[in-house]
């Protein structure tokens, strides 16, 4: 006990000692009484007393299972799962994924609680439209915007591991992503099991040495679903499979006794739609009103992104830019189109604001939202079958993903309304007694998802 609050006694990089420390564990705990009673948890208070068998401190393991739409846990008998949601917390309806709903913006938004224009990983690729770097995953931190909560944990003395997650490679701050701590770079090849396994092994650590913070990533059922659509028969064997790695990650915490004292979130990053070939629309179709050269064109969909490069001599580009997506909004909408209803094209500025996609300089000036299940194709050649695909608009449903929260400061059997991911960053901030870099979230919602600091639910 002793040593792990002498881990934890530098809060803000500023050594304490014993006798102050010792003051401010009295002034934390009439904080936290009073603060109780008013029914608020006191934020950012290091935690002095746990009820746990084991652990006497917060562990939070954040783990994320790649496109895993709300809705696929009823596709199979997931019991693991279900011992999760009704012994935790759990988002009713899914939680909402931010856009683009694509798998590094999502992940980072999830480790900094920020949108992706401030994070800056605007999609999985993009090109840098003022520099014309182009981003592939690089792991150069120039990319990497924001603090990641990796980052918090270690900038505030505590300790994080990581068992994949996209960013995680990537030194900032007092992370360096650590040998033994941060499994990199990433291999797909890497069993489910060996990666539950290795963040089990941290739990047979002396308690000091224990992570404060871990994260576990599984590629599944994102996949599959890439290649056979959502709701072909290998999605619901890939379900059923996370369900077990669940399973044997709950029955490892349980063999050494810390299952009720981890805070286990389990969450994905975004959902998954059915592509067919019949629901394309061409930019050949629109050839009657504007001609689009293919090197304008950074993404086709699920979002468009395009840089127009238009010629020197051209004195106002936002202009021919405003022109363009007139032109192009006018044979969309001209009935003339195959399926032109199902995309809708902005300048970034225009975009809906719940879409916070405009404030960065690496989101190119045109962006195209296309309909659910929708594909944005150059012409009638390359027919693919149907498959699957997310990165549409955060809105739908089927880009929901799930939320499950298990662990003391979790209610038992709750459910709440589905919410942001951008609000993950400072629940996991409140459970490690963290101060929150600035992000997103909002600050008050952790109350309405956490019991109140020092006030734990009966988990065993
Ligand atoms: C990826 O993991 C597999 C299975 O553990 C292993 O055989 C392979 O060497 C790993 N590849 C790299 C690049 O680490
Ligand atoms: C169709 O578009 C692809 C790029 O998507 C291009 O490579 C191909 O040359 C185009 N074909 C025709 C006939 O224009
Ligand atoms: C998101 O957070 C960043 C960092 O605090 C801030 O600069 C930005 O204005 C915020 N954006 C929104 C839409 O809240
Ligand atoms: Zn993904």
């Amino acid at each position: 006990m002793a040593n792990s609050k002498l881990g934890r006694s530098s809060f803000l990089g500023y050594p304490l000692s014993k006798l102050s420390l010792a003051l401010l564990f009295l002034v934390g705990l009439v904080v936290a009484v009073t603060a109780d009673d008013l029914n608020f948890p006191s934020s950012n208070t290091r935690k002095s007393h746990h009820p746990s068998k084991k652990l006497n401190k917060p562990v939070v393991l954040l783990i994320s299972t790649d496109g895993f739409r709300f809705g696929y846990q009823f596709k199979t008998e997931t019991p693991n799962m279900d011992l999760l949601i009704s012994r935790g917390t759990e988002a009713k309806t899914g939680l909402i994924p931010v856009f683009p709903t694509m798998t590094f913006p999502n992940h980072y938004s999830i480790a900094t609680g920020l949108y992706p224009a401030y994070h800056g990983i605007i999609m999985n690729k993009f090109t840098d439209p003022v520099t014309g770097e182009y981003f592939n995953l690089n792991l150069s931190p120039k990319w990497w915007l924001g603090e990641p909560l990796w980052e918090t944990v270690m900038n505030q003395g505590l300790k994080a591991a990581t068992m994949f997650w996209p960013g995680s490679e990537v030194p900032k701050g007092s992370w360096t992503c650590p040998k033994g701590f941060c499994k990199a770079p990433f291999n797909a090849s890497f069993p489910l099991e060996e990666r539950v396994d290795t963040i089990l092994s941290y739990f047979d650590l002396p308690e000091s040495d224990i992570p404060d913070f871990m994260t576990l990533y599984f590629d599944e059922p994102d996949k599959q679903a890439h290649q056979y659509g959502p709701d072909d028969p290998r999605i619901t064997l890939a379900v059923a499979k996370i369900d077990k790695m669940i399973g044997r990650l709950i029955q490892g915490l349980k063999k050494r006794k810390v299952f009720g004292d981890v805070h286990v979130i389990l969450l994905g990053d975004h959902g998954m739609v059915t592509n067919c070939d019949k629901k394309v629309i061409y930019i050949d179709d629109l050839a009657d009103w504007v001609k689009i050269p293919a090197d304008w064109i950074q993404a086709y969909f699920p979002v468009l992104a395009m840089n127009p490069r238009w010629g020197k001599d051209v004195e106002n580009p936002g202009e021919k830019n405003a022109d363009l997506v007139a032109k192009m909004n006018e044979a969309l909408s001209s009935g003339k189109v195959e399926n032109g209803e199902f995309l809708q094209v902005y300048l970034k500025e225009k975009l809906p604001e719940r879409l916070h996609y405009s404030e960065s300089t690496r989101i190119p000036p045109i962006i195209g939202m296309v309909g659910e299940g929708l594909m944005f194709k150059q012409n009638r050649t390359n027919a693919q079958e149907c498959f699957g695909n997310h990165g549409y608009d955060n809105m739908f449903f089927s880009m929901r993903t799930i939320f499950i929260g298990h662990g003391p400061r979790f209610r038992k059997g709750k459910k709440v309304p589905s919410f942001e991911n951008v609000q993950v960053y400072n629940i996991v901030a409140e459970i490690l007694g963290l101060q929150p870099a600035p992000n997103n979230g909002s600050s008050l919602f952790t109350r309405s998802i956490l019991l109140p600091f020092g006030e734990t639910a009966q988990v065993e």
